[in-house]
């Protein structure tokens, strides 16, 4: 028997609730057919326990998840009630700084044609993954406002990018092809316009690159990026980028998969061991919570990530082809054009899912 794994479970704001309901009752389930040996640990962090009494990330909670959790699974961060988003600041870049989660994966991937959004291509040209830096560049918060609320306001941000921090991205993503078979690897930045910040990614990036003979290293800007994302999708298989970049990129990619309903993310430490925090691309979709009307599959494809990091292989591809199945025929919801709301599509999905188990 494998040792109990502990998972803290944070649905956090909005549809967050909504879908990590229905990713708890897929571990549930798949749990029945195949043990998983998983501790689920539900935690009350978010928008409601924040106004109820100001708690955003307790350092405690924060070191019992550090030093007893094999993962964290996320649902959303984000209320109208809390304008300034600090609660969210704090647990969202808690753990991707606290916990050094260097590399956020976020794999995109269109599972069928009907979900295409693109007139000249099919579901089979849109299968990559990007790897965003995840604890530098903008994100770090060092800046400030002088003058505030006068004609002559300063605002700023600085763009943090240490050799060590774009390094250690760099080669995850070049490892990451190398252990899957990839043949090409672009990094996308604005080394143009930046010439200090991201003249370190661009020397960087190539220098890795001697080290992995066998893979096509391509620099590319990021808007050109985005461009080639639409154009030509079948060219691209892994991308590596900052952490602003790679926020803006993945939500485009997010579009490509059928919207941000499809798109799955894992936040990992792939140097060393430790919780490793995985949560759905989407946000908490304020005008959807509550409704039943939230998309579950990103939540669902995330679960199969997070399964597949504890050690569980083989489900994520169950997973996966459950939700290409309901998406086939239409057992889901109207943002990728079903007519059920949150819960049937997730009931649908375990049907699925359990003649596969
Ligand atoms: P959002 O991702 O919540 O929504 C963007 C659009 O996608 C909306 O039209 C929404 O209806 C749709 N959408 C998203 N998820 C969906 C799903 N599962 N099913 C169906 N439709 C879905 O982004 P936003 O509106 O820019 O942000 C809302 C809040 O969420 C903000 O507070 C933002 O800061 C926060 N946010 C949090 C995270 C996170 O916790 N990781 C990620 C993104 C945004
Ligand atoms: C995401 C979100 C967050 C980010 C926000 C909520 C701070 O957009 O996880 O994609 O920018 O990283
Ligand atoms: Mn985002």
């Amino acid at each position: 028997m494998s040792k109990t794994q502990r998972v803290a479970v944070i649905p956090g704001d909005g549809i967050g609730v909504d879908v990590l309901r229905e990713a708890v009752r897929l571990l549930e389930a798949i749990d029945r057919k195949r043990p998983l040996a998983l501790s689920l640990w539900s935690l009350d962090l978010g928008a409601e326990r924040y106004l109820r009494d100001k708690t955003t990330l307790p350092k405690e909670t924060f070191e019992e998840i550090r030093d007893t959790c094999g993962a964290i699974l996320l649902g959303a961060m984000g209320d109208p009630r809390v304008p300034g988003l600090e609660h969210a600041r704090d647990i969202l870049f808690g753990f991707r700084f606290g916990l050094e989660l260097y590399a956020n994966v976020r794999p995109v991937k269109c599972l069928d044609d009907l979900l295409c959004p693109l007139k000249h291509k099919r579901a089979k040209d849109i299968d990559f993954t990007v790897f965003r830096e995840n604890t530098e560049g903008v994100y770090v918060g060092v800046g400030g406002q002088v003058r505030r609320g006068t004609p002559d306001e300063i605002a700023i941000n600085e763009d943090i990018n240490t050799r060590k921090g774009v390094e250690r991205i760099i080669r995850a993503a070049f490892e990451f092809a190398k252990r899957t078979g990839k043949t090409r690897v672009h990094m996308a930045d604005k080394s143009n316009a930046m010439k200090h910040a991201h003249e370190l990614w661009y020397r960087t990036f190539f220098e890795l690159a001697a080290e992995y003979p066998g893979i096509e290293a391509r620099h590319v800007y990021v808007d050109a990026l985005c461009l080639y994302m639409i154009q030509e999708p079948e060219n691209i298989q892994v991308v590596v980028t900052n952490n602003l970049f790679g926020d803006i990129v993945t939500d485009l990619g997010a579009a490509l998969q059928g919207g941000l309903g499809m798109a799955p993310s894992a936040n990992l430490n792939p140097t060393r061991p430790g919780p490793a925090l995985f949560e759905p691309v989407h946000g908490s979709a304020p005008p959807l919570a509550g409704k039943n009307l939230a998309n579950p599959f990103a939540a669902a494809l995330t679960v199969g990530m997070m399964l597949e990091h504890l050690g569980h292989q083989g489900i994520e591809t169950l997973i996966e082809d459950s939700v290409r199945a309901c998406v086939v025929e239409r057992q889901c919801t109207k943002d990728i054009g079903g007519t059920l709301g949150t819960t049937q599509t997730m009931d649908r999905l375990l049907e699925r899912l359990n003649d596969r188990l």
